[in-house]
């Protein structure tokens, strides 16, 4: 009997594609680059489990691929996998939460601290040689200690960047959906406020939200006219909930002091203006990036993808509708 066929969409560690080999019989893409649909679609013909790591899963893939039986993302956010064609298939679609959760908070952190203190461009000064003297109006930056953080979506990784900000002496609010229970808040010490409070009074807003049809441009030239000229935004969520040519403009004008961003609403195009912009500090979609969560990602889609497959119901499935 032939083993069932999984197919990994970019080169993974060592440990997780040698569990997988144990088992079945792994295809794995050696380049750690991009695939349009059509390649994805002939590669995913003949197989039962897919391993998604930065590919889009569409309707039409999973329409060419008739053996499909599971699809692990490897990542938290499953925006670029159509579920609801996986779920009309019954096939179980996972995601990797939790392991990645203190990284990308980590690295939302630490936007939110080089954007007011400059660092990027105190960096630059340096290397540059211009550091020839010193000077009492060299790089003043904005103060992170005291001040106020907008916390948009109290999830997982928004919590993360919550608790982180209580070391810094902020005062953090917070607005969600779903309001956590009161002990938590607590605990945070975050305080629920409605949209407009949030947007009105954060020094630093910060989104922590997935990326769905409710959340699409969820900060626009509206949101933004609300902060405070000098507030700052962090965006290590997703690109498309912020109107980027809106963001742009806000910066511009100096409607919004700055930026820190880790994704963009096109990647890996990232919009001209915001490359000449002093007051942004940049990141390429890097907040799960440190090789233990890594490894983590990479190990729990596996547990996650074996589930699947042997029929059993998956740790982290996205889509339990299938079992009803
Ligand atoms: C990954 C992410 O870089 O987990 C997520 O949602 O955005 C990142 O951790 C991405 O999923 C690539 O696989």
């Amino acid at each position: 009997m032939s083993l069932p066929k999984v197919y990994i969409t970019r080169p993974l560690p060592a440990k997780a594609v040698e569990r997988l080999a144990a088992r079945y019989d792994v295809k794995m893409r050696p380049e750690d680059a991009p695939l349009d649909p059509a390649q994805l679609a002939e590669s995913c013909r003949e197989i039962e489990g897919l391993m998604a790591t930065g590919v889009r899963v569409s309707e039409d893939v999973v329409a060419q691929a008739p053996r499909l039986r599971a699809v692990a993302n490897v990542g938290v956010g499953y925006d670029n996998i159509d579920v609801a064609a996986c779920t009309r298939r019954r096939i179980p679609v996972t995601n990797t939460p939790d392991v990645l959760t203190e990284t990308t908070a980590d690295l939302a952190f630490a936007l939110l601290l080089a954007a007011p203190r400059r660092l990027v461009e105190c960096d630059r000064y340096v290397r540059e040689g211009q550091w020839q003297s010193s000077k009492w109006e060299l790089l003043w930056g904005s103060d992170i200690h005291g001040m106020t953080l907008g916390v948009y979506g109290l999830g997982r990784i928004g919590k993360a960047v919550a608790r982180r900000a209580r070391g810094f002496s902020m005062r953090v609010i917070y607005y969600d959906v779903v309001r956590p229970a009161p002990a938590l808040e607590a605990e945070l010490g975050a305080q629920f406020v409605d949209r407009e409070t949030l947007l009105r009074e954060a020094d630093f807003l910060t989104l922590h939200v997935p990326l769905t049809p409710e959340t699409h441009h969820l900060v626009g030239a509206r949101e933004l006219s609300m902060l405070r000229p000098t507030a700052f935004l962090i965006n290590a969520a997703r690109g498309k909930c912020v109107d980027e040519a809106a963001l742009v403009e806000a910066l511009q004008s100096k409607r919004l002091a700055g930026a820190g961003l880790d994704v963009f609403e096109h990647e890996p195009h990232v919009h001209p203006e915001l490359l000449s912009l002093p007051n942004v500090v940049l990141a390429p979609h890097v907040g799960s990036a440190t090789a233990r969560t890594r490894l983590a990602m990479a190990m729990l889609a596996v547990e996650n993808l074996v589930a699947g497959l042997e029929g059993r119901r998956p740790p982290n499935l996205v889509n339990p509708e299938i079992y009803a």
